[in-house]
């Protein structure tokens, strides 16, 4: 493969099994009730704008996703509220530029919309993609912080 031959396409319904498949070898555990519950927000209501991203090979394999949510309201798209919500890249295709073709499609696309601002929940002890994000200029946030209390 070379990034040349990488295309990034809107992400559709049928999908799905394959956005399973790379965020199972990603994370080595099946999220499929998650995605279940996502796909049918994102593909089934009007409320959300289609944003989440595929990188397929020329074959139409597809090797790595991004997703993220812009509601939409009855005032419009939220400037500051469109989140990424996950990034998975086959691990037979990271560390070749997959990843961060996706997120710069991925913000040029909500730009395009008029999204100002863009934010994403990182494990801090998470030290692979705490470094992913801050490579591709994503800063501690100022304005939020996450409470939290042990039950
Ligand atoms: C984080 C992740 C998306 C990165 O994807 P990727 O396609 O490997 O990303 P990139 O190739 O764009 O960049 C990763 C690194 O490869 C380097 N790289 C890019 N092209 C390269 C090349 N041709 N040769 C060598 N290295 C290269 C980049 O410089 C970067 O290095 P750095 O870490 O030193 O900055 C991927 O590792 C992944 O899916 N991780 C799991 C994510 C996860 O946990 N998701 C669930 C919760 S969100």
């Amino acid at each position: 493969m070379t990034e040349s031959t990488i295309r990034i396409r809107l992400m559709q319904a049928d999908d799905f099994d394959d956005v399973v498949r790379i965020d199972e070898k990603v994370l080595k555990v099946s999220r499929l009730e998650y995605y279940e519950l996502k796909f049918e927000r994102l593909f089934h209501s009007k409320e959300y704008l289609p944003t989440s991203l595929v990188a397929e090979e020329e074959d139409g394999t597809v090797v790595g996703f991004i997703m993220g949510e812009l509601f939409m309201g009855e005032f419009g798209i939220s400037q500051e509220g469109a989140t990424l919500d996950t990034i998975g890249v086959d691990p037979f295709y990271q560390r070749k530029g997959v990843g961060e073709t996706l997120i710069n499609d991925f913000l040029d696309h909500l730009r395009e919309l008029g999204v100002k601002k863009i934010n994403t929940l990182v494990n801090s002890n998470d030290s692979k993609l705490m470094h992913f994000f801050s490579t591709n200029q994503f800063r501690r946030s100022t304005t939020v912080l996450i409470m939290e209390r042990s039950l």
